[in-house]
């Protein structure tokens, strides 16, 4: 039977990535899609962020493909109304999706467009493994007239989940690279409760379970200035909920633009939920001239994490890899965001040409 994606183009540029990742996946598989609302699109026709049946549909699919929710449409200081980043965490729960894994995997075809000098970060190829169902997203929330409180909390098997499939990445990319499997978590324990915790597990699972790894604790703070100076240090890195958020962002700048960057959220079972990490980008919306290959890298991500395709996400990333070197992205086939004119469809056929 045909794989099947239920794809959530939401707000903004969603739609826009969403359809570009979707043609390359087209050309790529025979799977079937079926849309979905979610966000302030589903606010707007269904009155909340997550409707009943776009989670159902989630759940019964073989994977997830998301584009982005949000916008200054549904921006407010109401605590009473209906968010459309609400229906994301609501459905990342729901799916159960606790590791995020972002990759930021920097392309020579991208070295020129780079903030960075292109001999700092030549070669860049690291993992970050983000938990995704707790911290501060996910705790106690409240406020009264003078104050308002997020509460941050960690369980021990929380830690040890997103721990386990840290240091599993870092060994299946060791098989791979041949090099010494290596792990980095990154915490604020010299402050935070949930973080002293969080590397007690994370040292008790490198003892117990994971010696052959080579494991070191890096604080935050440390950790967001190594990812600008010493990039290429790093192999695989884990981290909570809200530090993750931050440090990838910081992380896709490494390849020029956030618009680059892919997403898989998975849980222990069920579908997989695949995302670009950047927002509904409502500055240049509506446009065509979004980057799509975040979206496109994470429709190969769904391809190999949830639909057993791995040779056809292989061939998607090459495709990317040569897009990005070829003559014509090199000379303005590319999006404004990356300093080219090309619009998102432009970048996206070119991809599927090198299939
Ligand atoms: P953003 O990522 O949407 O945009 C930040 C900057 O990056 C903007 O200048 C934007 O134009 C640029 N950018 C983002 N994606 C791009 C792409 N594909 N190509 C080219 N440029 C791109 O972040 P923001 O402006 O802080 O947030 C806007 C809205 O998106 C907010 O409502 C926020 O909550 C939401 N958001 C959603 C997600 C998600 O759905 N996963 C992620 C982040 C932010
Ligand atoms: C992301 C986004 C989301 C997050 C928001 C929209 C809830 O920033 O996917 O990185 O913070 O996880
Ligand atoms: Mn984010």
């Amino acid at each position: 039977m045909n794989k099947n994606i239920v794809v959530l183009p939401g707000d903004g540029a969603g739609p826009e990535v969403t359809d570009a990742a979707v043609s390359v996946l087209q050309a790529m598989s025979n799977c079937t899609f079926e849309e979905y609302a979610i966000g302030g699109d589903a606010i707007d026709k269904f009155g909340e962020p997550l409707p009943t049946a776009t989670l159902e549909a989630c759940r019964e699919a073989d994977a997830v493909l998301l584009g982005a929710v949000g916008g200054p449409k549904w921006e407010s200081n109401d605590p009473e109304a209906p968010r459309p980043e609400q229906g994301l965490l609501d459905l990342r729960e729901g799916l159960g999706v606790h590791a995020n894994l972002r990759p930021t995997r920097v392309y020579d075809g991208l070295l020129k467009f780079s903030p960075f000098k292109p001999e700092r970060v030549k070669g860049v190829d690291f993992v970050v493994v983000r938990e995704l169902l707790g911290g501060l997203y996910f705790g106690e929330k409240g406020e009264d007239e003078t104050s308002s409180y997020d509460v941050c909390r960690y369980t021990d098997e929380q830690v040890r989940n997103v721990g386990r499939t840290a240091f599993e990445l870092a060994l299946e990319r060791s098989i791979v690279s041949g090099r010494v499997p290596r792990l980095v978590s990154v915490d604020k324990a010299n402050v935070l409760a949930t973080s002293r915790r969080w590397r007690k597990i994370m040292e008790q699972l490198h003892l117990e379970e994971y010696p052959m790894v080579f494991f070191r604790n890096m604080l935050v703070d440390n950790a967001a200035q190594q990812l600008n100076i010493g990039p290429e240090h790093f192999d695989v890195i884990v981290t909570e909920n809200t530090f993750g958020d931050i440090l990838t962002d910081q992380a896709a700048t490494l390849n020029g633009s956030v618009g680059t960057a892919p997403s898989a959220s998975l849980g222990s079972d069920g579908p997989g939920l695949f995302e670009p990490i950047h927002g509904s980008a409502p500055d240049i919306a509506g446009k065509n001239r979004a980057n799509p290959i975040g979206a496109i890298l994470s429709g190969a991500m769904a391809l190999r994490y949830s639909l057993d395709m791995p040779e056809e996400a292989a061939v998607i990333e090459t495709a990317v890899g040569a897009t990005l070197k070829s003559r014509f992205f090199q000379r303005g086939i590319r999006t404004p965001d990356i300093g080219g004119r090309a619009t998102t469809e432009r970048v996206a056929k070119a991809v599927i040409s090198r299939l």
